[in-house]
């Protein structure tokens, strides 16, 4: 018996040795980027999924405004704080993917699954009673379920769970910050208000709605939004995954392997920006060349 435990136990290990092996050498024509590999078979994985907040935003109201305006959310009449779901699947998001009671992943996939449920609860009501109609997102995407197929009653609550994902904690970081970065420099808030007043003051009507000429005119607005972007760098990077090998300065990046792409290392390259981290909308005039530049 014991005999059949040792082969097994050296299967196991002639297996994973192959699989470091693999790991640390791929076959490719090339070197590999410097750097570190980390860890075995997990890479720098841990080093990545501990939170490295220096913000502590409540991106509820965000979140409450999103959810009023895709299926019609009341955020004080509710019996649910969904909001707090959602802070939950956030907080677990970038954990290690073990789904057993008891890990961040597990509970990350049960407030998902609570929501998909409340999403197509939702949805099923006002299939059933168009009454409850409200002209929102929901009943846009139940409208162009009869001529597109891939809006299913399953896929739309995974549509609506998506889009407020992605609004949640992005929009109220970036909106917090603006306010941050407003109140720190009134001399942006005068340059943007007589932009605005400018507009305002063209229009036969100044109660109307913003236009799109309009839109594209604000070329100070554009550079304030292009300046809080570049230094909030909300998110931490990009992924990719490369489909074939390819080379970069002479190194060459197997296939298989995911990229990250860390925007703030080229957002606050002081090569590009003087000055990188301090707040300056006026340094977009020399990089973009208004008007021609899609505002968009
Ligand atoms: C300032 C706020 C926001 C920032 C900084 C931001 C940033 C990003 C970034 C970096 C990506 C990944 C792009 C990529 O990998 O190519 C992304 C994807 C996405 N964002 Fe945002 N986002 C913001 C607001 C929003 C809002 C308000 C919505 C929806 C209402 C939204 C919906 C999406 C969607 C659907 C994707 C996935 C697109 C795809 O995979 O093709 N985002 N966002």
């Amino acid at each position: 018996m014991w005999a059949i435990g040792l082969v097994v136990v050296a299967l196991v290990v002639i297996y994973y040795t192959h699989m470091i092996f693999k790991w640390r050498s791929p076959k490719i024509e090339g070197v590999l980027p410097p750097g570190s590999m980390g860890w075995p078979l997990i890479g720098e994985t841990l080093q990545f999924i501990i939170p490295g907040k220096s913000l502590d935003l409540h991106p509820f109201m965000v979140f409450n405004f999103t959810a009023h305006k895709i299926f019609g959310y009341d955020a004080e009449n509710s019996k649910e704080t969904l909001s707090k779901n959602y802070t939950k699947i956030l907080n677990s998001f970038i954990s290690l993917p073990l789904n057993i009671p008891g890990t961040s992943f597990h509970n990350c996939m049960q407030e998902r699954e609570k929501m998909l449920k409340l999403l197509k609860d939702t949805l099923m009501e006002r299939l059933k009673d168009p009454s409850k109609r409200r002209g929102d997102f929901l009943d846009q995407a139940i409208d162009d379920m009869k001529t597109k197929k891939f809006l299913t009653v399953d896929f739309i609550p995974q549509l609506m769970f998506g889009i407020l994902f992605a609004s949640f904690e992005s929009m109220s970081t970036t909106l917090t910050l603006t306010f941050k970065f407003l109140t720190e420099n009134p001399r942006v808030v005068e340059e943007l208000r007589a932009e605005h007043e400018a507009i305002v003051k063209k229009r036969e009507d100044p109660n109307s709605g913003l236009t799109w000429e309009e839109y594209r005119s604000m070329t100070f607005t554009q550079m304030v939004v292009n300046e809080t972007l570049r230094i909030s760098n909300i998110p931490p990077g990009l992924f990719r995954k490369a489909l074939k090998d390819f080379q970069v300065k002479g190194y060459t990046v197997p296939a298989g392997w995911t990229l990250m792409l860390v925007t703030p290392a080229i957002q606050l390259n002081p090569d590009t920006f003087k000055d990188p981290v301090t707040f300056n909308p006026w340094r977009w005039k020399a990089l973009l060349h208004f008007p021609s530049q899609p505002l968009i």
